[in-house]
């Protein structure tokens, strides 16, 4: 699986079925993020939201995970030689920190994975993550006929453009939970098939 071919279509091809509003569930936590936060971010994409982050939250250091090339060149062409962030072409296995990190970004992250892969993703996450990190999270959720249909056509779409293998949406909420974290917040977007929330241990 690999978003390499799809990278530089991706946040139009976003824009396009979403409008604003994926954008604006992903601001919407940001300013949460205390300054001079040590953050994680896992499977970032190009990163369109980074620049705007670190000017306003200038002494924040950016740890930025992402598994395709492609995304991460463009990431990097966003934000350059910014020495504020590590730019690491990986996955969850190359987090080597330990309880380091203040926040976590994950952004439409979860949903790549399987109910089984996930469990493990999380708690992997979860090691590199300070006792009171609060983990900002972007993804959809499946509580509407339409949006089971809107995913349909979603995960056929990525099937056939980066070979992702799973076909439904895992239950991330109930995942997160089951591992001993809490939804501080929670705001609904596009008809509530997209949700941004803040989760925490417990
Ligand atoms: C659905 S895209 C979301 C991109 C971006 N966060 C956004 O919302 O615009 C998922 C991203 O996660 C990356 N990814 C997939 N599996 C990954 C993994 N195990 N570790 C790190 N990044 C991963 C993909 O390369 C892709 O850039």
């Amino acid at each position: 699986m690999s978003f390499n071919s799809i990278a530089r279509h991706y946040d139009k091809l976003s824009r396009l079925v979403f409008g604003e509003s994926l954008m604006r569930a992903q601001l919407y936590f940001l300013n949460r993020i205390d300054p001079s936060s040590n953050v994680l971010v896992m499977g970032g994409g190009t990163g369109w939201w980074l620049k705007e982050f670190l000017l306003k939250r200038p002494e924040c250091n950016v740890c930025y995970v992402e598994k395709s090339v492609e995304m991460l060149k463009l990431a990097k062409a966003v934000c350059g030689d910014d020495q504020r962030i590590s730019y690491r072409l990986g996955t969850e296995d190359s987090i080597i920190e330990r309880n380091e990190f203040d926040a976590v970004i994950t952004f439409c992250f979860l949903d790549v994975f399987s109910e089984v892969e996930l469990g493990g993703v999380i708690e992997k996450i979860k090691l590199s993550a300070k006792a009171d990190a609060d983990w900002l999270v972007t993804d959809f959720i499946n509580t509407r006929i339409w949006h089971s249909i809107l995913l349909f056509v979603m995960y056929r779409f990525f099937r056939v453009t980066t070979s992702l293998k799973i076909q439904q949406l895992p239950n991330w909420e109930d995942l997160l939970l089951r591992s001993n974290l809490i939804e501080i917040e929670q705001k609904l977007f596009y008809g509530g098939f997209i949700k941004s929330a803040i989760f925490k241990r417990k």
